[in-house]
C-alpha cells in the first residue's frame, strides 16, 4: 500500500451505491485517495462522508460545467488524478418496437455522453500522471449481438465501446490506458429487477450472479501497475454469460 501524499488519486463516479461504490471501497482499501460522487442519493452523502472523508462531491455528470468543476476540485485537493472509473449509466429494457426516441436519447446521454464529457475534462490530468481510465459496458458487446429487450441500452454501450477503443489508441503514446469493464448480472440493493430475473440467472454458466466484489477486483486490476500494457479491451466479468 502506498500511503499519504504519494498514494494514487482515484475519481470514481456513480459511487453513491452499487458497482461504483464497490469499486471506490476496493481502491480505498488498497490505499488510493478515492474521490466519490453522488447526484441524487442525498441520503447516502452522510455515509459516504464517513467512508471517504473530505473527498465526497455532488455533481450531475450530464452537466458539462459540473463535470469541469468536479475535476478541478479533485485537482485542487490532491494535485493529480491517476485513476478515473466511470460507473454512471442508466438502463432501460423492453422490446425495440416499444422503445421511443426519448429512450434512445436518455441512454446515449447517460451512458455515452457523460463518458465523453468526463474524458474531455480528465484527459490532461491522466496524461500528466500516465493514468488509467475504466468505463462500464455491458455483456456481449464484442459480438454485436441482437437483443430481445436491451437493444437501446446496448446501442449506447456499443457507442461507448468504440470511444473507449479510440481513446486507447490516441492515449497509448501518452502512457494512458483506457478500458471497458463489462459486468454480466450483478444484483445489489438498488439494481434493476432484471438482475434478479430467474431465467437470465439460470443461463449463467458459472451458476451464480456476479457480486460487486467481482467487479471491483477486476477494476482494481485494470488500475494496477500489472495492467500497464493492457488497453482498449472489453473485460467481461460475467461468469460466462453471453459467451
Ligand atoms: N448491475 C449490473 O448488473 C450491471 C450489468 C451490466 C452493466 N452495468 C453497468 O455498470 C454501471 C454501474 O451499474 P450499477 O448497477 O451500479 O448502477 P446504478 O445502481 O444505477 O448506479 C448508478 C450510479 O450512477 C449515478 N448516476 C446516474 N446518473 C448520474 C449522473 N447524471 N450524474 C452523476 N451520477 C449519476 C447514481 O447516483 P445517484 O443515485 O446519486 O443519482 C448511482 O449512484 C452502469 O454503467 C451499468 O450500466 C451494471
Amino acid at each position: 500500500m502506498v500511503e499519504g501524499s504519494r498514494a494514487p488519486v482515484a475519481l470514481v463516479t456513480g459511487s453513491a451505491r452499487g458497482l461504483g461504490l464497490g469499486v471506490a471501497r476496493a481502491l480505498a482499501q488498497r490505499g488510493d485517495r478515492v474521490h466519490v460522487v453522488w447526484r441524487s442519493s442525498a441520503s447516502s452523502a452522510e455515509r459516504l462522508e464517513r467512508e471517504f472523508p473530505g473527498r465526497v462531491h455532488r455533481a450531475d455528470l450530464e452537466d458539462s460545467t459540473e463535470v469541469g468543476r468536479l475535476v478541478q476540485e479533485v485537482l485542487r485537493q490532491d494535485g493529480r488524478i491517476d485513476h478515473v472509473v466511470h460507473a454512471v449509466g442508466e438502463y432501460v429494457s423492453g422490446p425495440l418496437s416499444e422503445a421511443s426516441s426519448h429512450d434512445l436519447r436518455r441512454m446515449l446521454a447517460s451512458n455515452t455522453e457523460t463518458a465523453f464529457v468526463l474524458f474531455e475534462h480528465v484527459r490532461a490530468a491522466l496524461r500528466e500522471s500516465r493514468g488509467r481510465a475504466v468505463f462500464f459496458g455491458c455483456s456481449g458487446l464484442a459480438g454485436f449481438r441482437a437483443r430481445k429487450t436491451t437493444a437501446v441500452y446496448a446501442a449506447a454501450k456499443s457507442a461507448l465501446f468504440v470511444l473507449v477503443r479510440s481513446w486507447a489508441l490516441e492515449e497509448a503514446p501518452h502512457g494512458v490506458t483506457v478500458n471497458l469493464l463489462s459486468p454480466g448480472h450483478v444484483p445489489h440493493e438498488d439494481a434493476h429487477p432484471d438482475t434478479l430475473d430467474p431465467e437470465r440467472l439460470a443461463a449463467i454458466p458459472a451458476g451464480r450472479p456476479g457480486r460487486p466484489e467481482d467487479i471491483a477486483g477486476a477494476v482494481a486490476w485494470l488500475c494496477s501497475p500489472e495492467a500497464a500494457y493492457t488497453t482498449g479491451i472489453d473485460l467481461a466479468v460475467t461468469g460466462g454469460w453471453m459467451l
